[in-house]
């Protein structure tokens, strides 16, 4: 077989939340995918990044008064820590806030504009005037134009579900400040997607070719049209100051707009990691490269990926995808995650609680395909499979076989005619077994097709051991030769399904590996001459004693998950008062996960005296601490303007954080924080005071 070039990429997460479980159904089926070629020796590099730009993180940086570089560096690493915590194995992850992105951006907007495929014209929009800014549909908030209904977004009401455009609302009113948006014309630029060569190349490329899942290639034919038809608009591709982005060249206060430069972050990341490895990056790019180009994406960003992507390459002079991968959502329980219901889970929550990555990774494989459809997370399902499968089926091969093996003939499995006797058993007993089922299944991205191959297997493995029944061998002390190939077959049978795993079970298949002292294990290639027992351990091989690989799931284990998930949200009715509705409320967080004394003593905890305390002009919500702590005097920022004066605060004792690490916000650098109960929803907020007599600098443990 020849060795394929590949380079895949899955969709890149905004940099303004945090990874879920619904994310993990496109990153896991990637790893899953990328994994699987690796194993089977092909060139294959898998690229990702946060996707940085636009209005919403622009805004929520400023919210938390730190700099949008500042947001887009924290949110990186708890991403880049999820996904680990998942096995999700980049070869790079990136930011599309970085040189090679914004190079990138600006060529193929330098190429769409030699070619004449950009146009100016001016636009009316809503705009803030107390925040001087154009608003986002998002960022306009009013009265639906069809129900009344309060407080909805510009672009649909979640009652009625009418569509409708901003300038249609009644009583609009800006999200950002709660200012009457006023209309403003501004220019804007475009990219002609409605020009000729765009639409004809896209018939052909979208409509036509096999580029597409065939559900995706059917909507794009409704999209695009027929020919002679022009159904496509031309995009608009500028934002107006202020906006975080890249500026657009010689067009100062205008930006690209965020899902321009986001697809370009694919080529960002790669070119970033082809200059670390001396990759040629043009093999990969140039129009009539040989490599393989997959971008995994949600069914929701297939606009952007079939139409304006591929047009934006080609019209560019680079290569166009080899196809486009697209999922559907997931569902829990049947229903959209929620918060309320404890279902909207983080992938740092379900770490933090302790669960296996691996199980969801099996779950998750065992329920996906090729198609568009939805997936469900059932969670009660989700422990009756994982403990019937991995752990009653996989895992209870070897846990069967192993402890003899080391006990009774110190880690040797058989050799010589007892061998043979074994090889013959595996290949008469799995003749009718084809593993290229589960390698063109893979392949197909049709996991869950070879999820059921590869647990047929198993079951199949099963019976064979139970019939044998090493258990009841070992009871006769002359048949030792009989237990040691009974037990040699079982650990050979696991070890031919732990390869199958392996895309799927990482982590655990590594300790397998460990487990019984083999070499990592690889895609094997079965000549017509070859049968499975071509791929079995060596004679006389030896195994290393068995420890523990997977636990089963406990249910009570998933109720604390979603527990630790569950927001209570007050019952906001249309004509409650905001307030109100928050003094109503008083969420019980659950008590979090449990710690050593040696993991509590990290935290250096220090009566601080406030010495000072300040208004910092254009902060919301903080106020600048100097803080007395005996030996040194620290600056802090505390988002306390809403609960206290400074001038009550001059003077006081109270507790603070000492060891942590500085961080720097939009204002200054911050040196530490201070302690205070409360601060949900309700906006209450109580700093804590010492008993009388502590003194600065004490350590409060
Ligand atoms: N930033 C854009 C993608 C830019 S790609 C050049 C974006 N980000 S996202 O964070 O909202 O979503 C990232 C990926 O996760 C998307 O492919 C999206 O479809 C997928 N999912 C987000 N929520 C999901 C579910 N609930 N279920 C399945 N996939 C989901 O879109
Ligand atoms: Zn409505």
């Amino acid at each position: 077989m020849s060795k394929r070039k590949i380079l895949v990429t899955s969709a890149l997460p905004y940099a303004n939340g945090s990874i879920h479980l619904g994310h993990l159904v496109e990153y896991i089926q990637t790893d899953i995918w990328v994994r699987f070629q690796k194993m089977r020796g092909h060139t294959v590099y898998y690229v990702c990044a946060d996707d940085t730009h636009g209005t919403p993180i622009m805004l929520r940086a400023e919210k938390e008064g730190i700099t949008p570089e500042a947001l887009i560096a924290r949110v990186h690493s708890e991403h880049l820590g999820d996904f680990n915590g998942f096995h999700i194995q980049f070869d790079n992850y990136y930011s599309t806030h970085s040189a090679e992105t914004r190079h990138f951006s600006e060529d193929i907007y330098a190429k769409l504009k030699t070619a004449g495929l950009i146009t100016v014209r001016s636009i009316e929009q809503l705009y803030d005037p107390v925040k001087n800014m154009f608003l986002p549909d998002r960022f306009v908030k009013g009265e639906c134009p069809k129900c009344s209904a309060k407080d909805q977004y510009g672009d649909s009401c979640e009652v009625c579900g009418a569509a409708y455009t901003p300038t249609e609302l009644k009583n609009p009113y800006s999200a950002v400040s709660g200012a009457k948006p006023i209309s403003k014309f501004s220019e804007h630029y475009f990219f002609n997607l409605s020009d000729s060569r765009c639409v004809d190349f896209l018939r052909h490329w979208a409509c036509e070719g096999d580029h597409l899942q065939p559900e995706a290639a059917n909507k794009m034919r409704e999209w695009v049209g027929e020919a002679g038809e022009n159904k496509l608009s031309d995009w608009d591709i500028s934002r107006d100051a202020p906006y975080f982005g890249f500026e657009i060249p010689d067009v100062p206060g205008k930006y690209f707009y965020v899902w321009l430069d986001a697809p370009v972050g694919y080529m960002g990341s790669f070119k970033n990691l082809c200059e670390r490895e001396k990759i040629q990056f043009d093999e990969f790019w140039q129009p009539q490269s040989d490599a393989e180009l997959y971008h995994f994406i949600g069914k929701d960003i297939l606009y952007f990926h079939a139409l304006f992507w591929p047009a934006m390459l080609q019209n560019a002079k680079y290569r166009t995808p080899t196809k486009i991968f697209a999922h559907g959502f997931l569902t829990v329980n049947g229903e959209k995650m929620s918060k309320s219901r404890g279902t909207f889970i983080t992938a740092e929550s379900y770490l933090r609680q302790g669960l296996n990555p691996e199980w969801l990774r099996y779950y998750y494989a065992a329920k996906l395909n090729s198609t568009l459809e939805d997936i469900d997370l059932n969670l009660e399902d989700f422990v009756a499979r994982v403990n019937s499968d991995l752990v009653g089926k996989f895992i209870n091969i070897a846990s069967r076989c192993a402890g003899f093996i080391s006990k009774r003939f110190a880690g040797r499995l058989v050799d010589g005619a007892q061998y043979h006797v074994l090889q013959k058993m595996v290949n008469e007993h799995f003749a009718t077994w084809r593993p290229a089922v589960i390698e063109q299944a893979f392949e197909a991205r049709e996991f869950s097709a070879a999820i059921r191959q590869i647990m047929k297997f198993a079951d199949e493995a099963n019976e064979m051991i139970h019939e044998l029944a090493p258990w009841e061998i070992a009871k006769n002390p002359d048949r030792t030769d009989d237990l040691q190939r009974t037990c040699s077959l079982g650990i050979q049978l696991f070890y031919l399904l732990s390869r199958y795993l392996k895309p799927i079970l990482p982590g655990t298949v590594q300790q397998i590996e460990a487990f019984l002292n083999c070499a990592p294990l690889t895609w094997p290639q079965l000549n017509d001459d070859q049968t499975v027992s071509d791929l079995l351990l060596p004679a006389g091989h030896i195994i290393n004693i068995y420890q523990h690989l997977m636990t089963r799931i406990d249910s009570k284990q998933i109720e604390a998950l979603t527990a630790a998930n569950t927001q209570s949200l007050a019952p906001v009715t249309q004509n409650t008062p905001v307030r109100h509705a928050e003094k109503q409320q008083h969420a019980i967080v659950p008590i979090a996960e449990t710690i050593s004394i040696d993991d509590f003593s990290k935290i250096d905890l220090r009566i601080a005296k406030i010495v000072n305390a300040e208004h910092v002009p254009g902060a919301e919500k903080l106020l600048k601490l100097t803080l007395d702590i005996g030996s040194e005097q620290r600056m802090v920022f505390a988002g306390i303007k809403s609960a206290y004066d400074p001038e009550q605060l001059k003077g006081r004792l109270t507790v603070m954080v000492a060891n942590l690490a500085p961080r720097q916000m939009k204002f200054g650098l911050s040196e530490g924080m201070v302690l205070a109960a409360g601060g949900g929803n309700s906006g209450e907020l109580f700093i804590l005071s010492p008993d009388t007599g502590a003194q600065p600098g004490m350590r409060v443990k």
